[in-house]
């Protein structure tokens, strides 16, 4: 148990810690050309807001929350999603004073007690942006392009946006009770979870991926054809936005998404090399949870991308950068005296501005050079007793073996001349 993480969890090392802050720089750059701005939020929250925002009724809040009463007797949730918490501190720090829309983005960990698998962790990453304020369909159409954007720069190229609506309050009352006729005489056919969901939630057993609940569900009624004169003009609208925009996608009226607050648009983008958990991004309008919240009406939109499915994908696409570290200068000291000297070259070396380092596991000079050559290290400086006594040390570029002698005072400018011409 003490050298094994929690099951679902994953520990980001060394090795590619440097992927995620590539891929964390991408987001945090199209956030910055599209005018969103970081907010971070606590990594708990008290339950009730996730009841609240997220719905009761859904797999999140029924199965999949990490709860617990803290020490005060509190009931406190670990955020399974972050939309919900962006709405409270939105409201909490009044942010609809500012200049509306407020356009937000955030990245961090997420917690759910999800089934692990590839591509499914219960401690993942989102990316995420909320634009809270408008309501017009130009912002849905903005915020698509932004996920499109971003994913396209990292190279992903195979992406597949399916899009849908699925109402609001007035219009979606009709088309559960239409959905509802359609299902009654499968109903005892549907697994266990739809038979459950038939009066609380009919819409999500056309998410079911239960092939039995799939089949019995072909030809049921759509939601597109029952909205409400404003939800429609709202999605038709956002269609000839996405074309003007040139971003493809396939309507998908079966496409209902796992959380209680959306109304109106509704997508994911799948990148389908990745299987079965194929969604690397699923968002859409939330017009109703401000006011849910306890805040005055108003409209909100936005998505998460995860973080560990980008990866996934670009592993499997070759598309990760070289992220490998390469030293500029590695120090080298030889003997005891020298030890001294070359700290010092270090530290003023770092001081300079240059990625610098030496060996403290006192190794020959053989494993030393050794090493400079594993970091990429493109100088070495060697530093021997007979250099401290003259005060300077060896030049050695490790790419053409070209070395010369130095004096300490001469080697910053001399290393300037050598790296930057
Ligand atoms: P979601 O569809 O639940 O939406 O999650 C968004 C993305 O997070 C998924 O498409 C997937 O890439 C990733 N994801 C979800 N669960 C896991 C998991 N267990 N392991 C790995 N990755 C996962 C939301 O969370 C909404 N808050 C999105 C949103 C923002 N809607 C409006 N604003």
């Amino acid at each position: 148990m003490l050298t094994t993480g929690p099951r679902g969890t994953k520990d980001i090392l060394p090795d590619t810690s440097g992927f995620w802050q590539y891929v964390e720089k991408k987001a945090r750059e199209v956030c910055n050309l599209f005018g969103y701005r970081e907010i971070r939020t606590p990594i708990f929250e008290h339950t009730e807001l996730f009841l609240r925002g997220i719905g009761e009724t859904t797999d999140i809040v029924e199965k999949e929350m990490y709860t617990f009463s803290d020490r005060g007797g509190r009931s406190i949730t670990l955020r399974p999603e972050n939309t919900a918490a962006v709405v409270r501190a939105f409201l909490e720090h009044k942010l609809y004073a500012d200049t509306p829309p407020a356009k937000l983005f955030y990245i961090g960990p997420m917690f759910r007690y999800d089934r692990p698998q590839a591509g499914r962790y219960r401690q993942f990453h989102q990316f995420g942006i909320e634009a809270i304020g408008a309501k017009g369909p130009a912002i849905d159409a903005e915020i698509i392009i932004l996920a499109t954007q971003f994913l396209r720069s990292l190279g992903l190229n195979e992406l597949v946006l399916q899009l849908n609506s699925v109402g609001c309050p007035e219009c979606r009352p009709k088309y559960r009770s239409v959905l509802q006729e359609f299902l009654r005489d499968k109903l005892s056919n549907l697994c266990k979870d739809c038979q459950s969901r038939f009066d609380r939630n009919p819409m999500r057993i056309l998410d079911c991926k239960q092939a039995e609940c799939t089949s019995l569900t072909q030809g049921a009624p759509q939601m597109v054809d029952c909205l409400c004169d404003e939800c429609n003009q709202h999605f038709t609208q956002l269609k000839t936005l996405l074309t003007a925009g040139n971003i493809e996608f396939k309507l998908n009226p079966r496409l209902v998404r796992g959380l209680d607050y959306y109304t109106k648009t509704a997508f994911e983008i799948q990148y389908a090399p990745l299987g079965s958990q194929s969604a690397v991004c699923g968002g859409g309008r939330y017009d109703g949870l401000i006011a849910e919240c306890g805040g005055q009406p108003t409209p909100g939109i936005g998505f998460a991308i995860g973080m560990e499915r980008v990866l996934l994908a670009l592993e499997k696409q070759n598309l990760l950068p070289d992220v490998m570290n390469q030293y500029d200068v590695f120090v080298i000291p030889l003997g005891e005296k020298a030890q001294a000297a070359a700290f010092k070259v270090l530290c003023d070396l770092r001081k300079s501005g240059y990625i610098a380092d030496m060996d403290f596991m006192d190794r020959s000079l053989k494993a030393q050079m050794k090493l400079a050559n594993k970091f990429s290290a493109q100088y070495a400086v060697i530093i021997g007793d007979d250099e401290v006594a003259t005060n300077s040390a060896v030049l050695k570029n490790m790419q053409t073996g070209e070395q010369q002698q130095i004096n300490f005072d001469e080697l910053l400018k001399k290393l300037d001349t050598e790296v930057n011409g």
